[in-house]
This record gives C-alpha cells, sequence and structure tokens, in this order.
C-alpha cells in the first residue's frame, strides 16, 4: 500500500524530508477513481523525479452548479492499491474543509488559453476552479515537476500559463492520453456511459483522428471540421464542440499552415459529456 495523508502539515513534513536528502520531488495531482491514464502519469513523473507524490481531491471549486461534484466517483482504498503498483510513494487525500477552511476567500481569475470559446464556455468557472486547487497543491506540494495529461487539452495550456504568470516553481510536464482498445480515452467519468452509449463512445475519437489525417493530407480544415461534426451528431452525440485550434494558443485557425495544430472535441452521449483530442501532424 501507499501511504497516505490527510493533512497539509503531514504533507510538508514527508516532503521536507525528502528534499532535505537532495531527492527531487514529481507530483500528480488527480480527482482520484484512478485508471490507468492517471497511473501513466505517475511514470512518467518517476522517470522524472526521485520521488513521487499523488493527490486525490475531488475539488468542488472546478464544479459548476448541477455538474456532478456530489456523483463523482470516490474510491480511495482502491486508488491507494494502484498507487502501490506503480511505486507511488505517498498519496495526499486532503478534506474539502483542508483546503478550503472557514473564511477561504482567494480567487485566481484566468485568462490566455482560459478564454477560448471551448471548455470555458460550456464551464464558466471551470477553469478558474482548477487554477486556484492547482495552485494551491504546487505550492503544497513544493514539487520540482508537476505532470498533467493531454487528455484534459486546454486544462494543461491553462495550467502551464498558471505556473508561468504565478512564478511556480514546479516544470509543468505534459503526457499522452491514454485509450481503451477502441481507441476512446479513458476518464473517470467513463463509468457513467451505459453500454449502449459505451458502443458509440468511439466515435468521437474516430472523428476526431480521421480529420487529423484528412487536415495533415491538405484537405480544407473548414469542411473537414463540418464534416466530422456531422458523423460525431448522427450516432447520437449532442456536439458541444468540434474544433480545430492553434497548439498553444487555442486561436482559430483557417489554413494548415497558421501554425501546430490541435483537434479539440466535447459532446455528450446522454447525460455523459466526453472531450477528446488530437494533434494534426505539422505541415
Ligand atoms: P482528473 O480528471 O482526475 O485527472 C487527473 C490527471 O489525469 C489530469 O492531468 C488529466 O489530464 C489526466 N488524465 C485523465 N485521463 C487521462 C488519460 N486517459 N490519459 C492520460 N492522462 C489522463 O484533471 C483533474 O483531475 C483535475 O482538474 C485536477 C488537475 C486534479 C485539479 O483538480
Amino acid at each position: 500500500f501507499v501511504p497516505t495523508v490527510h493533512t497539509l502539515a503531514e504533507l510538508r513534513e514527508r516532503v521536507a524530508q525528502w528534499r532535505a536528502r537532495g531527492e527531487r520531488v514529481g507530483f500528480v495531482p488527480t480527482m482520484g477513481a484512478l485508471h490507468e491514464g492517471h497511473l501513466s502519469l505517475v511514470e512518467e513523473a518517476r522517470r522524472r523525479a526521485r520521488r513521487v507524490l499523488v493527490s486525490v481531491f475531488v475539488n468542488p471549486t472546478q464544479f459548476g452548479a448541477g455538474e456532478d461534484f456530489d456523483r463523482y466517483p470516490r474510491t480511495l482504498a482502491d486508488d491507494v492499491e494502484k498507487l502501490a503498483n506503480v511505486a507511488a510513494d505517498l498519496c495526499y487525500a486532503p478534506a474539502v474543509e483542508e483546503m478550503y477552511p472557514p473564511g477561504f476567500s482567494t480567487t485566481v481569475a484566468v485568462g490566455g488559453p482560459a478564454v477560448a470559446d471551448l471548455e470555458d464556455h460550456f464551464r464558466p468557472t471551470h477553469f478558474s476552479g482548477v487554477a486556484l486547487v492547482v495552485a494551491k497543491l504546487l505550492n503544497q506540494a513544493d514539487c520540482d515537476v508537476a505532470v498533467f495529461g493531454e487528455k484534459d487539452y486546454q486544462q494543461l495550456l491553462v495550467i502551464k500559463r498558471l505556473a508561468r504568470d504565478l512564478d511556480l516553481r514546479a516544470e509543468i510536464v505534459g503526457a499522452p492520453t491514454l485509450r481503451e482498445a477502441d481507441g476512446l480515452a479513458m476518464s473517470s467519468r467513463n463509468i457513467y456511459l451505459t453500454a449502449e452509449e459505451r458502443r458509440i463512445a468511439p466515435v468521437l475519437h474516430r472523428a476526431l483522428t480521421e480529420a487529423a489525417r484528412r487536415i495533415a493530407d491538405g484537405e480544407p480544415i473548414g469542411h473537414v471540421m463540418g464534416e466530422a461534426r456531422e458523423q460525431v451528431a448522427a450516432e447520437g452525440f449532442l456536439i458541444d464542440y468540434l474544433e480545430a485550434r492553434h497548439a498553444e494558443t487555442l486561436a482559430r485557425v483557417a489554413r494548415r499552415h497558421d501554425g501546430p495544430i490541435r483537434l479539440l472535441g466535447a459532446a455528450k452521449l446522454g447525460a455523459t459529456r466526453l472531450i477528446d483530442n488530437i494533434a494534426v501532424e505539422s505541415a
């Protein structure tokens, strides 16, 4: 099993011991319900640091009203067992009151990649909550490197911006999306899918992959993305967005030579909202 601490004081004590020995500290923040995608981030952190810390905290400030905060899966005992298999050194699982004690009043306002008319349009308070908790967690962990998944691509860019703008010490590293055999991006929320929805779910990735290949082959972006939207909608998804954007700024791109391109999509399948993204091979 992996030792677990629940308070900031205990966390600081453990990390201070590592640092006193000159050991590099890697950190993987999560909301738990861990799957192989999360565990691949732990392995990436392991390659970059002598010690690996994983946090499990379902952060209330990043959930909007009517989102799934209350029913988000909480499986700490299982999570700690999985973390042992990838040789994490410590799990930090604070209570909500430890992170947000009475009187807590500070917010983090985000801009740049957080204002791109993508996730931010559909979840207007989400990235400010993510930035707040990630700023706190990185300060608390005093880590050298923190690993985040490309699965949440806009989030990764927001966190890179946050770390630069607030002079956070940690190097922010992105790691590739782990997928099921049929291409569906692993997600803690996939358990919400019915059997029929689960069958349809990989269509989002399939459409993105096909669109990325066609754009790389030189077909016009607008046309290709239009057809990708039709393909996804025809399978019963309710599309929030399916767009080609500049991979670093998330600015809209019209032509393949406008820069490195990332295709990003979000769509609802019944009650479950899926997101995914993929790189277009550069021109
Ligand atoms: P959570 O959804 O638990 O994800 C934790 C980390 O795992 C994130 O960096 C996410 O991008 C990554 N991840 C999720 N699915 C993945 C997959 N299939 N392959 C690779 N990486 C994957 O993202 C959050 O939590 C929170 O917003 C957090 C950053 C912890 C702040 O509360």
